[in-house]
């Protein structure tokens, strides 16, 4: 049996048959909408490379089954830049060398903005360990991740 869903992807209406309910967000963007950005780590909710936004909360989109996003709002690094003008977390995170290898940094930057429109950052750098602590990075960028939260806070 086929589900329809219709959410909104980036501002984008989206339309889609969905038939196999187990398909997660994370394989719906990547695989059939074009939308590599969000990255596939551990595929069970681990590392956090997968955080997207729906309706402006911070989700691991491995963890979510597309079938339950009918009306959803959602949104990826794809959607975060206006034109050629990068979003603030994302200048925060180039200016502090937020990253190393660059595979999790999607999912920091999503979770950054996730966290920072919660209102839970605040200019405590321990707040946002905490806060950032979902979001695994393998070569321990961590601190200029923290001071690229830091930044984009203020
Ligand atoms: Fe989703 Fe690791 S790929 S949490």
């Amino acid at each position: 049996m086929s589900h329809a869903i219709s959410l909104t992807v980036n501002g984008e209406a989206r339309a889609v048959t969905l038939d196999d309910p187990r398909v997660t967000l994370l394989d719906l963007l990547r695989e059939r909408m074009a939308l590599p950005g969000t990255k596939k780590g551990c595929d069970r909710g681990q590392c956090g490379a997968c955080t997207v936004l729906i309706d402006n909360r911070r989700v691991n989109a491995c963890l979510t089954l597309a079938v339950t996003l009918d009306g959803a709002e959602v949104t990826t690094i794809e959607g975060l830049a206006t034109g050629d003008t990068l979003h603030p977390v994302q200048a925060a995170f180039i200016d502090h060398d937020g990253f190393q290898c660059g595979y999790c940094t999607p999912g920091q930057i999503m979770s950054a903005v996730g966290l920072i429109s919660e209102g839970h950052a605040g200019d405590d750098p321990e707040r946002i360990r905490e806060g950032m602590s979902g979001n695994l990075c393998r070569c321990a960028a961590y601190h200029g991740i923290t001071e690229a939260v830091l930044d984009a806070t203020r």
